[in-house]
């Protein structure tokens, strides 16, 4: 497959992607989750193997399947899991693509037993996870790029352009759910990417092996310069 591959514009280069939601437990039972269903992130990492790329795909709880046999497929459920493996993976990757949804919270305290109803309300105490795009942000080196996403419902290119820069991102990719087709469910997207410079693309409702095509190729025009 080495051969295969020559020519590719990706080739010999490692890219991490993280996709699907993540869920953080309350009990042996029981989670906080949300739902995005890792589609655009398998999506990527296709994209990425046909390219030439050696991909390391690092997914919350999803149904999908890779359908490049030669993704790497790293199973993980919570977020701090999601951490620690892209920290595992991120001082060789050339890139990384970061469109999982990662939770924002967890519980303070995971009960170790099934919490049983009781006849009044219950408080589930949550702290903030670690933001896993801005850690690998503040330790990117020169030679490496890094792509995230923003989901927003208002104010979206304002919101975007802030992610942007506060986590040292090469461009982001904006999911406007007030497009309609958009979003975490369905088979299509609609996106706008704000790169580095401020400029900006703004494309079609396509497929999301489409859409994921078009993020690969910004992402291969960045690399080749
Ligand atoms: N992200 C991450 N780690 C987190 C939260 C988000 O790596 N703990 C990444 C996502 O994968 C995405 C980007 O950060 O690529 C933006 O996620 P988003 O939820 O849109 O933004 P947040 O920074 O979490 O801000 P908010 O949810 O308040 O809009
Ligand atoms: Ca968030």
């Amino acid at each position: 497959s080495a051969d295969l591959k020559k020519g590719l514009p990706l080739v010999n280069q490692k890219i991490l992607v993280t996709a699907g939601p993540t869920y953080e437990a309350i009990d042996p039972v029981r989670f906080i989750g949300n739902h995005s269903s890792g589609k655009m992130g398998f999506a990527i990492a296709d994209e990425l193997v046909k390219l030439g790329a050696d991909v390391v795909l690092v997914t919350g709880p999803t149904a999908q399947v890779s359908h490049q046999r030669a993704v790497k497929r790293v199973d993980v459920t919570s977020a701090a899991q999601m951490l620690a493996a892209c920290e595992q993976y991120y001082a060789d990757v050339k890139a990384c693509i970061m469109s999982a949804a990662v939770a924002d919270y967890t519980p303070v305290n995971v009960a170790d037993q099934k919490i049983k109803k009781q006849g009044r309300n219950l408080n589930i105490e949550l702290k903030t996870t670690v933001d896993i795009l801005r850690t690998l942000g503040e330790k990117k080196h020169a030679d490496q790029y890094l792509v995230g996403f923003a989901l927003e419902t208002n104010d979206e290119e304002q919101n975007a352009i802030l992610k942007l820069k506060k986590k040292n991102l090469d461009f982001i990719v904006l999911n406007s759910l007030n497009d309609t087709g958009a979003g975490f469910k369905g088979d299509t997207n609609k996106i706008t990417i704000i790169d580095s410079n401020l400029q900006k693309t703004i494309y079609d409702l396509k497929s999301k092996d489409e859409v994921a095509l078009d993020i690969c190729n910004k992402l291969v025009e960045l690399i080749k310069g």
